[in-house]
Parts: C-alpha cells; structure tokens; sequence
C-alpha cells in the first residue's frame, strides 16, 4: 500500500473524487489542492487538502470507493496527511454533510465538533444532496488540534 502525490490529470481519479463529492463544479473549485492517492495495488482512496489560513489546513475531500470502505484505507489516508502536516499546521478543519457514519469515521479518528454552515448544501449544489435518505442542508465542520495530543 502506498499514497502518492497527485500533480498531473488529477480528473483521472475523478470517480473518485465524486463519491466524496456529487458535483464536479464544486470539486473544481477546489482541484487546485493538493491531491493524495492510495494505492492497494488499483486506486482505493482519495484526498484533497488546502490551507484556509496560514496554519489551518482544509480536507476539501476524502472518499473510498464502496467496495473499499470500513477497511481502514480513509484512517490511514487521514493519518497520513497527519504526519505531512502536523509540524507545518495547528488545524485541520473538515466540512462534511450530517451523515452518521461519516461523522463517526472522523470522530474516531480525532476531531471534535467545530460549527455548522446553515443551508450550505441547499444554496450551494444545483440538486438535493441524498444521504442515508435523508437531504443533507448544513456544512458540518470538525476540526482537530494537533496540540492536543
Ligand atoms: C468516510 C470515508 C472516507 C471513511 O473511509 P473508510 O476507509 O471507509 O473508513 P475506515 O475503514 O478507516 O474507518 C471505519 C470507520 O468509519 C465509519 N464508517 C465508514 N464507512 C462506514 C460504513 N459504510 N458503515 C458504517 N460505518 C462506516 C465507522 O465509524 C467505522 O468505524 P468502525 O469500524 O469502528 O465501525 C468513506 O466511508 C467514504 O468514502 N465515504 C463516502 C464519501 C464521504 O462521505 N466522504 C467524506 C466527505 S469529506
């Protein structure tokens, strides 16, 4: 297993990038990130980051493919930009949609609850974001210190 940086045809891993985010237009809003890919022998996970501030780093995306998932490929991705960043960062925010198992998977791996952006999915998608069933409307943002630990 090994992650890689993407620089080149980083919409070759487009399908990808989907699963962690329905519409390509906001992906592109962000592409100009930095890209991680890992690799189990194919493709398995994928990651964008951006600074948002001087020591604030943003996870714009993250996804496993289906198949994939709950197999530890999204920790060891996290843990990975954890060890990239943590001397050159003091924040990693994350801004996902309430959906349980999405939530978890960060909680479990570190992050507290930081704030909600109201309505974001319902004025910034051009379509009703479905999870679980359910409509997704706010932006939840979890944020981890690395001083905490
Ligand atoms: C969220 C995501 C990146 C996690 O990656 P992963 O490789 O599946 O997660 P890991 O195997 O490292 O961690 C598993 C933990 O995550 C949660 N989890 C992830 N997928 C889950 C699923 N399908 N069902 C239940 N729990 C799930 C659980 O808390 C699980 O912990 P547990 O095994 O103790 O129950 C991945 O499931 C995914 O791509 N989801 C769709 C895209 C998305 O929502 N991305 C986040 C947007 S920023």
């Amino acid at each position: 297993m090994q992650i890689k940086e993407i620089q080149e045809n980083k919409k070759e891993y487009l399908k990808l990038l989907l699963i962690g985010d329905e519409q390509e237009s906001m992906i592109d809003t962000y592409i100009d990130g930095t890209m991680y890919v890992l690799f189990d022998d194919d493709a398995r996970a994928v990651c964008i980051v951006k600074q948002k501030y001087p020591t604030v780093l943003e996870i714009k995306n993250l996804a496993v493919y289906p198949e994939y998932q709950n197999r530890g490929y999204g920790s060891f991705m996290l843990n990975h930009i954890f060890k990239i960043y943590k001397d050159k960062m003091n924040t990693i925010l994350v801004g996902t949609g309430e959906n349980e198992n999405t939530l978890s998977f960060y909680i479990k791996n570190g992050f507290v609850y930081s704030h909600r952006v109201e309505n974001y999915f319902v004025e910034n998608y051009d379509h009703p974001i479905i999870e679980n069933g359910r409509q997704l409307k706010d932006l939840i943002y979890l944020k981890l210190s690395f001083g905490q630990f």
